[in-house]
């Protein structure tokens, strides 16, 4: 559904109209100045050929290092995997933990690629209800009460999340994979947005045990999502799976966008600029939208994105959100895409932009619900 809001905003703005964009999920910002400089001598340097299957060596090493910066985590580097973004990393986890018919559990609402690639794989993703009274996150009650129903094999998580920007406190994933575990269900943690973390400081899940798979990507806090790499931090019995299967599947991850993400780490500093930027559209929205009249939204901790309830106006996100567009000029996705059980009662606000473009969206809203 947001290809559809992409294209009527495109039609209006080839007829000149002006729109404020908060419907894609990806940052405005480039590269770090440290990759594009690495990508740059790496072409001028002249071949660029295939590399590991699991990575360039250097790459994984400083990969493993960024868990003892940044999380005090001792990892080594054998068990990182290199993957083309945290896409690529979904599709090596999925066939190395789970046989086609297998059932995992997803968090509903809930990024929308999960159930569609495992769906594809032979897999059946079940979708499990978050609500308030969970902060939006699974639980291992939850989790249990699926199972006794219909046994599953794996759960996906995230934190922060998307569509909902919401995260787990360190209490609440450590005690859902702790219930996971404990019922042999595998655990897939998506960290794709660590590092955008402002309500509470994100844990990794490769520190609460050694059997999760953690997925995580340099897209979004390095805003790098065209140069599609990523990573996993895999148990040491199923790196040699991934490896053989993405020897088969891709030979390697691009190199040339490996060298890159080597170099990214190096730009942290503009990084957390960036990060500072998300910080200020956080504060302008938190505190904007409830004036313009969009009052309930689920708690905005991560990532990019705010989560709205249009159910005060709507019972369809998608008539809503064309609305918007046209007589307000804003884009933003409809919960379509993200709940099919709810979604018509929510809209995600991306909040990547420029401060400007989040007090002129707030502004042009507030007019338009009020007219
Ligand atoms: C929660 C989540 N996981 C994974 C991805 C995939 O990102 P990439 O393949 O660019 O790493 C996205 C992209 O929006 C996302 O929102």
């Amino acid at each position: 559904m947001v290809m559809d809001v992409m294209a009527a905003a495109a039609r209006i703005e080839a007829a000149g109209g002006r729109v404020v964009h908060m419907e894609v999920g990806q940052p405005a910002a480039p590269a770090p100045r440290t990759a594009i400089a690495a990508a740059q001598a790496a072409l001028a340097a002249g071949r660029i050929g295939y590399t590991e299957a699991l990575g360039v060596p250097s790459l994984r090493v400083r990969i493993a290092r960024h868990y003892a910066d940044n999380y005090g985590l001792a990892l080594d580097p054998a068990r990182v995997v290199v993957t083309t973004g945290s896409s690529g990393g979904f599709i090596l986890a999925f066939l190395s933990l789970f046989e086609s018919g297998d059932r995992v559990a997803l968090a509903n609402p809930g990024y929308p690629p999960y159930r569609h690639i495992l769906s594809a794989l032979g897999c059946e993703p079940m979708l499990i209800e978050t609500s308030e009274r969970t902060r939006w996150a699974l639980t291992g009650d939850a989790l249990i009460a699926a199972h006794r129903k219909k046994p599953l094999a794996g759960v996906v998580i995230a934190s922060p999340a998307n569509p909902t920007g919401t995260m787990m406190s360190a209490e609440a994933l450590a005690a859902l994979i702790a219930v996971a575990e404990g019922e042999g269900i595998k655990v897939i943690s998506d960290e794709i947005y660590h590092g955008l973390d402002y309500a509470f400081p994100a844990r990794t899940a490769a520190g609460l045990s050694p059997g999760v798979v953690v997925i995580n990507s340099f897209s979004k806090y390095f805003c790098m999502t065209g140069w599609r790499v990523g990573w996993m931090v895999m148990p040491e019995n199923l790196v040699r799976t991934a490896e053989r299967l993405q020897q088969n599947l891709a030979i390697s991850v691009p190199a040339l966008s490996q060298f890159a993400a080597e170099a990214a780490f190096d730009g942290n500093a503009e990084m957390d600029a960036v990060k500072h930027g998300y910080e200020e559209n956080r504060r302008i929205l938190t505190e904007g939208l409830p004036k313009a009249g969009l009052d309930k939204f689920l708690p905005v901790d991560g990532a990019f994105y705010l989560y709205a309830s249009i159910a005060r106006f709507s019972d369809d996100s998608l008539d809503f959100a064309r609305r918007m567009l046209e007589q307000a000029g804003v884009a933003a996705t409809p919960g379509i895409d993200f709940d099919p059980i709810d979604g018509k009662h929510f809209l995600r606000f991306c909040y990547a932009g420029s401060a400007d473009e989040m007090r002129e969206a707030v502004d042009r809203i507030g007019i338009w619900l009020k007219s």
